[in-house]
């Protein structure tokens, strides 16, 4: 890492200009207290032109020669999944922050070593959850935390597609490159925003049950995803449904429900419903919209209450990509660790465990 960064913005270097390099780079762009001092990615001419946009002109084809680079201050790890753990680890052996989209690796044990290092390099380590910064997901948080719901006991949350995997035969169907399906793709997201909502409970024990029926069946590709890397378009190894029941601390329990492929509307929907001892709400999202339909259910004096709230949309990545730099800002690298991260990649571990052994895993 280069000295002096107090009284300059931070240098980055993001790897990965796909979907979510993007979203990091228009972040980083966008922020005042950073700057995108180099890029990499495999495809040349998405590589080039995102160069121009940003005047960035050191342009690299691989990760392993941007890590390398004297100048950094961080990184950001938008790649494939199989590839997250070994550029964490060797950024944070060069001494540099580190920014990974999720889910945070393939699996726990990759995602302890990677937060072991970071403890190790005293080096922030941070995974995008940016649906944690949704203007919705704040004000049903904050409805929640005021105990206008009373005590939450049960919730659901899903995110559903009808044909919304991300290009059939791409590294995200690819169980070595991805480490799962929907679970660890879409789920992961689900976890993180409803754990948080209900005040980050400690999971205690999952029964899942995961399925292949359709996408090995060659339905449900989302047309439109164009992601990276795309081989046989008949490869789809993993699984296109999850469903998962969770017990956690406390003896509430949240039912999980994800898929990328499913014969359902042609919307893409997540949300949560939730249910209070005071109250219920329900929050959906259709296809990425914004702001979300956000509905708190009560009771006042025996007549059923309904009230709607409209709240003011997030800042998408942004949201993570200011953390991350605010993070590092306060020194405190110990406090943003990843670990947080990691126990939700041990929870997915736990689900697919529990899937393939048909019972009920206790953590
Ligand atoms: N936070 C979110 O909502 C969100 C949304 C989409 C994707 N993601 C995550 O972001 C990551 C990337 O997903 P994507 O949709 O952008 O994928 P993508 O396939 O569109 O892009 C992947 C990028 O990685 C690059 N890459 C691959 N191998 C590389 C190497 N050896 N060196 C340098 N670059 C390399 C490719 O060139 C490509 O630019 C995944 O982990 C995914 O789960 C997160």
């Amino acid at each position: 890492m280069s000295s002096s960064s107090a009284e300059r913005p931070l240098r980055v270097g993001v790897i990965g200009v796909g979907w979510a390099g993007q979203q990091h780079l228009a972040a980083y762009h966008d922020l005042p207290d950073s700057e995108i001092a180099a890029i990499a990615g495999l495809e040349a001419d998405v590589l080039e032109e995102t160069g121009a946009r940003y005047g960035v002109d050191r342009l690299l084809p691989r990760w392993e020669h941007l890590v390398e680079l004297e100048e950094l201050d961080a990184v950001s790890v938008c790649v494939p999944t199989f590839l997250h753990a070994p550029i964490t680890l060797a950024a944070l052996e060069r001494g540099l922050h580190v920014l990974t989209e999720k889910p945070m690796a393939r699996n726990a044990a990759e995602a302890d070593a990677m937060v072991a290092a970071a403890r190790e390099a005293g080096r922030v380590l941070s995974v995008s959850f940016q649906r944690r910064g949704r203007g919705d997901v704040r004000k049903l948080k904050a409805i929640l935390d005021a105990g206008r719901l009373g005590k939450p006991y049960y919730a659901k949350g899903y995110w559903m597609r009808r044909t919304g995997i991300p290009t059939m035969g791409s590294w995200f169907t690819r169980a070595e490159l991805a480490g799962g399906g929907p679970l660890v793709d879409i789920g992961v997201h689900v976890l993180d925003y409803a754990l948080f909502l209900l005040g980050g409970p400690k999971v205690t024990a999952v029964s899942a049950a995961t399925y292949n029926l359709l996408g090995s069946a060659g339905f449900g590709s989302d047309p439109g995803s164009g992601k990276s890397g795309a081989v046989d378009p008949s490869t789809f190894e993993v699984e296109d449904l999850a469903t998962v029941f969770v017990r956690l601390e406390g003896d509430a329990t949240l039912l999980l429900e994800v898929s990328w492929a499913a014969h359902r509307d042609a919307t893409d929907e997540y949300g949560i419903t939730l249910f209070g001892t005071q109250g219920g709400a329900e929050l959906r999202v259709i296809n990425h919209a914004p702001s979300g339909s956000l509905r708190l259910f009560t009771d006042d004096d025996g007549v059923p209450a309904e009230t709607r709230l409209v709240s003011p949309p997030g800042s998408g990545h942004h949201f993570v990509v200011e953390g991350f730099l605010e993070a590092i800002r306060s020194g405190d690298a110990a406090a943003h660790d990843g670990a947080d991260a990691a126990e939700v990649t041990r929870v997915i571990d736990a689900c697919y465990r529990s899937a393939s052994e048909r019972r009920e895993i206790t953590l």
